[in-house]
């Protein structure tokens, strides 16, 4: 499947340097940095001189005051994304809030008067100074990811696999990678890693063997391990296998897949991916990681992402970024279950604040099944494309019976990753026992991906008040192939956004990245159109199932005002209303007027967090 980015990202060469992104959030690109003093004063010279010809018309090479106005040149600019869906002219940001907003007339006069009141105090405050964006661009509150892979992002950037349309292709790509590293020339011990190949996307549509990346001679005695598009299988070469030892007959909620023969051909799914040893990560890669992720991040005009997924070491990881103030985006983290280690609900500190803050983990991840691509996805009847199987629970359902009441008493929000219909009816069930009595609103349990649903589990999910985390790019990439997989009849609760909205259901977006692009704009796109990127669906230009489609405030709010109540930081997060933080982003034209096959084109020109540009500037 072909990635539907607009942009171009940051792809880097896998051991390039990145440039620091700077403590306070504000990532500036020094361009003077490795030039001799000389030059530097004479750039320096110059760019006084331009400002100076510039400064009559254009603001933003002058700082960025604390306090300022950020206007548009038409009076409804401004998507506020409050309870009415207001639209405005002017937003003013003072103290990294959201001051007032309205009218220009109106907040230059309110200002004057919270001014003479003494109500607000710096140094640039007695004279606002006001901004405007482009004519024909627009602002939207930060937009907000409800479920994505920060450092597995990062990692997957260094040798992505995603463009391979043939498993000769995946080699192929890997060949190049280690060629292109003198790391692993000179060191035939050093682990290749990469992400994204796709064996329903190749002409055979089989998994592939270690014995294919044997075929190239310089992959022998090589350690490589190579991560499916969904996450949810590795592919290894015979060096792995090898260092594996004998394996077990048998592994709960995974598959070891094998030859006529019995014997394993090197590619693990769900929950048998625990059997494949890799060296740990070490500091630096991580930093490499995160970096990478979170500079397309605010390039994507993302100001918060919900991490579903951290390991304990990378929740130490992110304590240490926030601690060292490295923290550009906000990160709401949900930190994983893990079934053979104690339980440790009631015993660890929930890292809480109500949006001010960067970095959140309060809540848990649980797997509760596999994934509709690989075949885990559990299903209450066989797959209609491989009557031998329903998929499987990676979880028992005695277990998610005990250990879900269990957080949730402990106060955590509890997020199970769902996508069969079985998977979410047990994990409905678990829930449904768990919330008897208790104020939803306090815990506000999720199902993420909410894939598959019956009619009946849509109701239960708007009358407990449960969230549906979906994903939006996952309906346009997967509905080629979903029926086939599912049958005509059950396909229809498949990515059913509008049923579960009108079943009074409440839902959150996000992309999953690195499984799918990252960009905001091709999930606001695919929840409006449910077309491909080119404007095409198994059902035509009108788009798959188009009676699901969202509406664009519905997107929008998807990806604002919805993750931050997904993340209990509505009142400081998720849209432009006086006391909420000062997140916006500014988007090159108006991506709720604008053609369809349009939406695509848009740009991000700045991304603001905490009133200051994070990407762009204003
Ligand atoms: C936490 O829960 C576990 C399992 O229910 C229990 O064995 C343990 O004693 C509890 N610890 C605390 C500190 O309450
Ligand atoms: C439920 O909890 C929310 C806070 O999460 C609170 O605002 C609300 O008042 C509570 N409702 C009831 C009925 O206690």
């Amino acid at each position: 499947m072909s990635s539907i980015r607009q942009r171009p990202s940051t792809k880097p060469n896998p051991d390039g340097d990145l440039p620091q992104v700077k403590s306070n959030g504000h990532h500036s690109v020094d361009k003077t940095d490795t030039k001799s003093p000389k030059t530097i004063v004479l750039v320096l010279l110059g760019s006084v001189l331009i400002s100076l010809v510039l400064v009559s018309y254009r603001s933003s090479t002058k700082t960025l005051p604390e306090s300022y106005a950020l206007c548009s040149h038409e009076e409804d600019g401004i998507y506020t994304v409050d309870g009415e869906d207001s639209r405005v002219q002017c937003l003013v940001v003072h103290q990294a809030q959201v001051f007032d907003r309205g009218s220009l007339d109106d907040v230059k006069l309110r200002w004057k008067n919270a001014v003479k009141r003494g109500q607000v105090t710096d140094a640039s405050s007695a004279n606002l100074e006001i901004r405007f964006i482009n004519p024909g661009s627009i602002v939207v509150p930060g937009l907000s990811d409800s479920h994505a892979h920060i450092l597995e992002y990062g990692s997957s950037r260094q040798l992505p696999l995603e463009g391979a349309k043939s498993v000769e292709a995946a080699v192929g790509l890997v060949h190049q990678y280690i060629k292109a590293n003198p790391d692993f020339l000179q060191d035939k011990s050093k682990f290749v890693e990469g992400w994204g190949w796709d064996h329903t996307s190749w002409p055979k549509a089989e998994w592939p063997t270690a014995a294919d990346l044997e075929a190239d001679p310089l992959f022998s005695g090589r350690p490589v391990v190579l991560q499916s598009k969904d996450g949810h299988a590795l592919w290894v070469s015979t060096k792995v296998l090898e260092a594996m030892g004998p394996l077990p007959e048998f592994v709960e909620g995974g598959v070891i897949v094998r030859n006529e023969a019995g014997k394993a051909t090197g590619v693990f799914l769900d929950n048998a991916q625990d059997l494949v040893i890799r060296p740990a990560p070490t500091e630096k890669d991580l930093i490499r990681r995160f970096s990478f992720a979170v500079q397309d991040a605010v390039a994507n005009g993302l100001t918060s992402v919900h991490d579903a997924g951290f390991s304990p070491k990378s929740l130490a990881f992110f304590k240490r970024q926030a601690d060292e103030g490295n923290m550009p985006i906000r990160v709401y983290g949900m930190t994983f279950f893990d079934e053979n280690a104690e339980y440790w609900g009631n015993q660890t500190d929930k890292l809480v604040h109500d949006g001010t803050g960067r970095l959140a983990a309060r809540s848990v991840k649980i797997f509760a099944d596999g994934a509709l691509r690989s075949g885990g996805a559990a299903l209450y009847e066989p797959y209609t494309d491989n009557p031998e199987t329903n998929g499987f629970m990676r979880l028992s359902e005695e277990l998610l019976n005990s250990i879900i009441p269990k957080f949730l008493s402990d106060g955590w929000q509890v997020n199970v990753h769902a996508i069969g219909d079985r998977a979410n009816g047990i994990v409905l069930d678990a829930f449904e026992v768990a919330l008897k009595g208790v104020n939803v609103s306090a815990l506000r349990p999720r199902l993420e991906h909410a894939q598959i649903l019956t009619e009946a589990d849509m109701a239960r999910i708007g009358k407990l008040g449960v969230i549906a985390s979906v994903q939006p790019t996952h309906a346009i990439s997967d509905m080629w192939y979903a029926q086939d997989r599912l049958g005509p009849e059950r396909v229809k609760g498949l990515y059913a956004f509008r049923s579960i909205i009108d079943h009074g259901g409440r839902i959150t977006l996000g992309s999953d990245f690195p499984v799918e692009d990252m960009n905001p704009l091709s999930g606001f796109y695919a929840a409006v159109t449910r077309v491909s990127p080119r404007g095409e669906s198994p059902h035509g230009p009108g788009g798959w199932f188009p009676d699901q489609r969202l509406t664009r405030t519905e997107a929008l709010r998807g990806m604002t005002i919805d993750p931050a109540y997904a993340s209990f930081t509505e009142t400081k997060l998720g849209s432009l209303e006086p006391g909420k933080r000062a997140d916006f982003v500014v988007l090159s034209q108006d991506i709720m007027v604008v053609a369809e096959n349009k939406i695509l084109d848009t740009k991000v020109l700045a991304t603001v967090i905490d009133g200051r540009p994070a990407y762009g500037e204003i």
